[in-house]
């Protein structure tokens, strides 16, 4: 069996959702706390022993490059001014050569990212890591994600039950036999209507993959107007070799909603020792001040 030691980040999303924050800004770059949510996601792939990282970007996502690349003038600063820990936290996370960077060119969506990566993956199964979906969790999911698939081979997702209404947002599998958290996978459909959905198993942004999905990757068309979805190559994968899903474990944050993404720097901040209560006290305050306030609770899609 092949070591997984690929990782692919498609970060060359528009987020138009955030605009206008990430109109100069890339949406992986916007923090949780005080670290970029690509940050996390790359903390997560060392953890699970991934040697090569590939960012796929485009128009205006340099920054992503800046921020993992040394930074000198601030390295003496902080040295001169004995801030270890700064220094620390600015330098720990990658060494020379781990990354490399393609431009994607053409913004056709998820599966058209994974595709610019095929020469990168050269034939050995990789993982995929989407940023947005953050994970809060003792075990990191990717690491969890690998040792499953060296017990089955083949292709492993991360799943998660999500509520009906959100059904329409997630690629969903139809799933088969069940083994403690991992469930034969029977297929896959991109956002489904609730009604005619499968189940509300929805695959959560961690993959490992066989390279041949790059094949039915590059024999996709799309309309215009519309992208080229990973879960429609997937799904055909299904029969080739084993498919299973992951349950995963911990809580998932979807940082490309925004409320999500507010979600997430809440729980985030009240993990941390530095700042947890100080933050718990001025949320119960803000609850107080607008516990007045009636306002309607709209769909979570923004
Ligand atoms: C993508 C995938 C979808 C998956 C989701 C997880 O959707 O296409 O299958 O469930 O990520 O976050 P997107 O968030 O790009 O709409």
């Amino acid at each position: 069996m092949h070591k997984i030691r690929k990782a692919i980040f498609p970060v060359g999303g528009l987020a138009t959702r955030f605009l206008p924050a990430t109109k100069a800004l890339p949406k992986e770059m916007l923090p949780i706390v005080d670290k970029p949510l690509i940050e996390y996601a790359v903390e997560e792939a060392h953890a699970a022993g991934i040697e090569e990282l590939l960012f796929v970007t485009g128009r205006g996502k340099t920054v992503i490059e800046d921020h993992f690349d040394s930074h000198h003038e601030l390295d003496a600063t902080l040295t001169a001014r004995g801030k270890a820990d700064l220094l620390h936290s600015i330098n720990r996370i990658t060494r020379p050569g781990q990354l490399a960077y393609i431009r994607q060119m053409e913004p056709l969506g998820l599966g058209h990212a994974v595709w610019c990566a095929r020469n990168f993956v050269c034939n050995e199964p990789f993982a995929v890591i989407l940023a947005d979906d953050l994970i809060l969790s003792d075990t990191p999911p990717l690491a969890e994600l690998i040792q499953t698939y060296e017990e089955t081979g083949g292709n492993v997702v991360s799943i998660t039950e999500v509520p009906r209404a959100q059904i329409s947002r997630y690629g969903i599998v139809d799933p088969g036999e069940s083994d403690g958290n991992i469930v034969e996978i029977l297929d896959l459909v991109e956002k489904p209507n609730p009604k005619t959905a499968p189940s509300n198993l929805a695959i959560v942004g961690r993959y490992v993959l066989q390279p041949r999905v790059m094949d039915y990757l590059g024999a996709s068309t799309v309309n215009a107007g519309s992208e080229i979805q990973l879960t429609d190559s997937m799904a055909k994968m299904i029969g080739d070799a084993p498919f299973h899903g992951l349950h995963l474990r911990g809580r998932r944050f979807d940082c490309g909603t925004k409320v999500g993404f507010l979600e997430a720097n809440i729980a985030f901040a009240l993990q941390r020792a530095d700042m947890a209560n100080e933050v718990r006290v001025r949320i119960e305050s803000l609850l107080t001040e607008h516990q007045a306030t009636d306002l309607p609770i709209e769909s979570d899609n923004h």
